[in-house]
């Protein structure tokens, strides 16, 4: 499958690595194409490295990993066309770093950051997940002791008016998602 990773972080290293493993192709996008944030992406096979729309653009699935305050920036720069009808998955957190570590949530159940991507890119289909665990984690889910389960919040369509709103979740051996309550989207900033 082709995926647009819109930015350069730890979590676009760890899930760009993990989705070539598999055999994705893979288009990681910065805030300029010359970017030295690019650097070590372009020597990765099945890797294309360009700006955050030329990103948004190859991909058929879209990650967006970037810092919560700057996700809106970032998919602005990726283009709401580019987005149009595909997936957006969005991993970020809106994080309140003043008051040192560890940092606290600046979302809230109507501050949602990914109500708030729906909201701008309404063709786009933002799907919340991963956001809530290392992205070690991400790419190997069975390293957690005992097993978990990831949480995908769907916010398009009917659930953007609905509190819970539709979502899945997906046990780290593999289990088809099932419904769950819309509480859980209170766990979803
Ligand atoms: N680290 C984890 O294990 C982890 C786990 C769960 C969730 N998360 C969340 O995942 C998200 C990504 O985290 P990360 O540490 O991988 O990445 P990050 O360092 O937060 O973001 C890096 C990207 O942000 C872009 N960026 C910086 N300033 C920008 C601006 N003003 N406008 C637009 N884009 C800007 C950079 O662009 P350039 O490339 O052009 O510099 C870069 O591509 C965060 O929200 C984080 O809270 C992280």
């Amino acid at each position: 499958m082709k995926i647009g990773m819109i930015g350069t972080g730890s979590v676009s290293k760890a899930l760009t690595g993990k989705l070539t493993e598999l055999g994705h192709g893979v288009t990681v996008g910065a805030r300029s194409a010359e970017s030295s944030s690019l650097d070590p992406f372009r020597e990765i096979p099945n890797v294309a490295t360009g700006s955050f729309a030329d990103a948004a653009v190859a991909g058929e699935l879209i990650f967006s990993v970037v810092a919560g305050e700057h996700a809106l920036e970032a998919l602005e720069q990726a283009g709401e066309a580019n987005l149009a009808g595909k997936t957006v998955i969005d991993t970020g957190n809106f994080l309140d770093h003043s008051s040192g570590f560890p940092p606290h949530s600046s979302a809230s159940q109507d501050n949602s950051l990914a109500a708030q991507i729906q909201k701008r890119f309404p063709e786009a289909h933002i799907v919340k997940s991963l956001n809530t665990m290392t992205n070690s984690v991400m790419i190997n889910p069975a390293s957690v002791p005992g097993g978990g389960e990831v949480v995908n919040q769907r916010v398009d369509g009917a659930s953007q008016t609905t509190p819970g709103g539709e979502a899945g979740h997906v046990a780290s051996d593999g289990r088809a998602p099932d419904p769950v309550a819309g509480y859980l989207v209170q766990c979803l900033p």
